[in-house]
């Protein structure tokens, strides 16, 4: 964990901004897999890690901000835990390591909120993703389970987005230590890649690294010769001659903040002219976006821009056609680019969407479109000194997609169907990074990755 001021000034913080009543943070629970005892990995609650730092299930922090008093409840370790679980410090210490004073155990936590409630106090909490969180919190808050998202506080919600969306120098390092675990898998895999060999013994090699280095993975790994799907979790293929492999991968940190990089190789080496044109025009969109971000500007303006060289360069191939600043305000270039440029990263991989993604990549300047395509921006909003963004642009050929445009003959005057058939077998190119916002322009973080054409070539011989 971090230094414990650092957990303090976090809560000081937060605090001034909720400015009255009292503030809970649930840890996650350990859930069950098949059978009780049986269980998933714990991940600890993200914003619970923000402002508790402590990487345990079963406890509660409590803030109580109108006597400006920071609280603990959990329960110390039971011989009989000692002896399946073995010994762990003492709720006491482990609450003086993040700075907080004050702790009890989690049976007077019930009292504790009956007496806010009797007080009239206003009790903050931020919508639960999981069900236990959801069941424990009704049961505390006497509300029912259909309604404790709607009832989760928009004040803390804000405020608790508007803190951890600005990253510290020491969130950086954190960013970058997964980032430095990316490089590893992303060099590893370009050497690995070969015809013959199946996606699943390079996504066992890559999750290995991540376990071995850090957190393991920071998201499922995408991880296919059919990049053209773009949340592909099957690693059933074995890779041929000729193909693409696309893998967007993530690591967590030592103190869980993710990394998130996309790279797309060629399984023997070698790209074909074909696969070059079209990778060339993915690197370029994705230069001249990241090129754009300083403080102020909007993303939304960033991934239009990727849209538009991604447009003239297919209609430089005689894929698309016509105006393209008109086809990309239209959504033409969806088609092939049908997502969003890119999200905010942190302690989340897609940060904390969970709290709502519009209050996250949207504002009172900026509505989320309802276009096909632009609608999948996570993050359109101003840029500001501290954001980390992945930019991750991509050009796709969805056989089904294809062919449900061209039957229905939508933009044809933008889109050359005839010339797009050709690649209807190609695949899909990504290419991601993760992009601080500096005081004067950006830097994208780690390491660098093989990335051009000729580093990545390089890289996998
Ligand atoms: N989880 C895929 C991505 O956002 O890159
Ligand atoms: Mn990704
Ligand atoms: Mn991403």
């Amino acid at each position: 964990m971090f230094s414990p001021e650092i957990y303090i000034e976090r809560r000081k913080v937060l605090k001034k901004s909720v400015k009255s009543g009292a503030i809970i943070f649930p840890a996650n629970n350990i859930p069950a897999m098949n059978y009780p005892s049986n269980n998933y990995p714990f991940r600890q609650d993200s914003s619970f890690l923000y402002y508790f730092g402590i990487d345990e299930p079963g406890l509660m922090g409590l803030i109580d901000v109108d006597l400006d008093q920071d609280v603990l409840f959990g329960d110390n370790r039971e011989i009989d835990d000692v002896v399946w679980m073995g010994p762990a410090d003492t709720i006491q210490n482990t609450a003086k390591k993040v700075g907080v004073e004050f702790t009890f155990p989690l049976s007077e936590l019930e009292t504790r909120i009956i007496n806010y409630k009797h007080a009239g106090k206003e009790i903050h909490y931020l919508p639960p993703y999981r069900c236990e969180i959801s069941g424990q919190l009704s049961d505390l808050l006497k509300i029912d389970i259909k309604e404790i998202n709607e009832n989760a506080s928009l004040t803390l919600i804000k405020s608790v987005i508007s803190q951890r969306v600005i990253k510290s120098q020491e969130e950086i390092e954190e960013i970058e230590k997964a980032l430095d675990i990316s490089h590893e898998m992303y060099t590893t895999a370009m050497k690995m890649a070969k015809p013959g060999l199946t996606e699943r013994e390079i996504f066992g090699k890559l999750s290995g690294i991540s376990l071995a280095r850090g957190n393991g993975i920071s998201f499922p790994m995408i991880l296919s010769v059919h990049g053209e799907t773009l949340h592909n979790h099957h690693h059933d293929n074995t890779l041929e001659d000729g193909q693409l492999l696309l893998i967007d991968s993530g690591a967590e940190s030592p103190l869980h903040y993710a990394s998130d990089i996309t790279r797309t190789i060629p399984v023997k080496g070698k790209f074909t002219k074909k696969q070059k044109e079209i990778y060339k025009i993915v690197l370029d969109a994705q230069l001249a976006a990241i090129k754009m971000m300083k403080p102020g500007a909007m993303f939304k303006d960033c991934h239009l821009k990727a849209a538009e060289v991604i447009g003239l360069g297919l209609k430089k191939l005689g894929l698309m056609q016509g105006n393209i600043k008109e086809a990309v305000k239209k959504g033409a270039h969806a088609l092939f680019f049908p997502h969003g440029l890119g999200h905010h990263i942190g302690l989340d991989v897609h940060d904390m969407e969970g709290l709502g993604e519009d209050y996250v990549g949207y504002d009172s300047k900026i509505k989320r479109s309802n276009q096909f395509g632009l609608a999948y921006l996570r993050m359109a909003k101003a840029l500001q000194p501290g954001y980390v963004i992945t930019v991750e642009p991509g050009i796709y050929f969805i056989p089904q997609l294809i062919e449900e445009w061209k039957n229905s003959k939508k933009f044809k005057n933008y889109i050359n169907y005839d010339n797009v058939e050709k690649y209807i077998d190609f695949g899909g190119i990504r290419i991601e990074d993760d992009v601080l916002v500096t005081e004067k322009g950006h830097k994208v973080l780690g390491k660098p990755i093989p990335k051009t054409i000729a580093e990545i070539e390089k890289a996998c011989n």
